[in-house]
Parts: C-alpha cells; structure tokens; sequence
C-alpha cells in the first residue's frame, strides 16, 4: 500500500507531461524538485534556506536533472510564475536535520496555496504533504484543512489520504485537483 508521500508522486505523475511547468514549493532536500524534473517536467522550486538550495543543487546534478532553484519564499509565487501551471507540491514542516525554528507558517502558506490555484490548469493538481508534530504544525494544519474544505466543489475536488491506526502525529496527504 502506498504512504502519503508514495501517493502523492503517483497522483501527480498521473497528470503530468514532459514540459509541464510545475512548482515545488517546499525545495528541503530536493526529493520532490528531483521527482519532478524526472517527469522531465519544467520545474521551479521555491525555498528560504541557503542550505535548501545547495543541498537539492547537489541531488539534481546526481541524477543528472534540472530545476530553477528560487532563495525566496513560496508566498512570492507570482513574482517569478505567471504561466499556467500543471501541478505543485508542499511539504510542510521544517527541513530535517536543520534548523527547526524555520517552518512554513499558515499565512504564508495560503498565501502561495492561493497563488498557485489561479495558476492551475484545468485538470492540474496540488499535493499538500501535511506534518503537523513541531511546535505550529496543528495550526497550520487546521488553517489548511479550513481553506481548503472552503474550496468550491464546482471548481475543486479536494481529497485527504492518511494512516488512521499510527501513532505519534503521521502525516497525510491533501490533494486538490481543478475540475475540467
Ligand atoms: C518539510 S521541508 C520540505 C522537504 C522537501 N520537499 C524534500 O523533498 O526534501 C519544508 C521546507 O520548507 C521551507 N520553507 C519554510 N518556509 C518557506 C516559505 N515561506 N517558502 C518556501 N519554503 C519554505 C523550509 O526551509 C524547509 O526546507
């Protein structure tokens, strides 16, 4: 059985086509920036962390893959995005093995969330990778779940997958895909 991450990439490869511009929105380690440019997709990810940068900067040059790597924050989206976008992806939290004070932050989130839904093709899809265990993270994750259990249903089909039997705080998946 697939977990929330697995998923994740398999609705999202669903969609995607080789040229598409897609948004990581959340760079970290680099591991979605790298799924994505194997897509061979267009990709252009965002992070606010130097070591963000250098570290998926390094993981895109092994796999021989490339990705437009962006110092700045998610919530800027539309200063460097103006085309239609086929997909995106989130995950919130803080970059592991780093510092933990840096997280993404509700505001922002539904900010750049908002942005990238404009952006989105009819048919496009944006996984929300929910981790919710840090100080903040239940905060964030309620202002998610509220923003997008507001989307309308004409223009939206929004679906949450996730273990139900683990322990500690497991995360889970949001999906939301513009309706053709
Ligand atoms: C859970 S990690 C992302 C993991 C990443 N997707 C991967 O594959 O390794 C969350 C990242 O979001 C970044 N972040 C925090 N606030 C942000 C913002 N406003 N815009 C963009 N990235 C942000 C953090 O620096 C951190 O690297």
């Amino acid at each position: 059985m697939l977990g929330p991450l697995e998923m994740a990439h398999h609705l999202l490869a669903e969609v995607i086509v080789p040229g598409d511009l897609v948004v990581d929105a959340t760079m970290g380690q680099g591991y979605d920036t790298v799924f994505l440019a194997r897509l061979k997709a267009e990709v252009i990810a965002f992070d606010v962390q130097r070591l963000a940068l250098d570290m998926t900067a390094d993981r895109l040059e092994q796999a021989q893959v490339s990705a437009q790597l962006i110092l700045d924050g998610h919530e800027n989206v539309d200063q460097y995005v103006n085309q239609p976008i086929k997909a995106a992806i989130f995950n919130l939290g803080y970059l592991p093995k780093s510092d933990k004070q840096v997280i993404t932050q509700a505001e922002t989130t539904l900010d750049a969330l908002a942005k990238l839904l404009e952006l989105l093709v009819k048919g496009g899809r944006i996984a929300l990778m929910i981790y919710y265990g840090h100080a903040g993270g239940l905060e964030e994750r309620d202002a998610v779940l509220t923003f997008v259990s507001g989307l309308p249903q004409s223009v939206f089909q929004v679906m949450r997958y996730g273990g139900i039997n683990q322990v500690n705080q497991p995360p889970f998946l949001v999906m939301i895909e513009k309706r053709l």
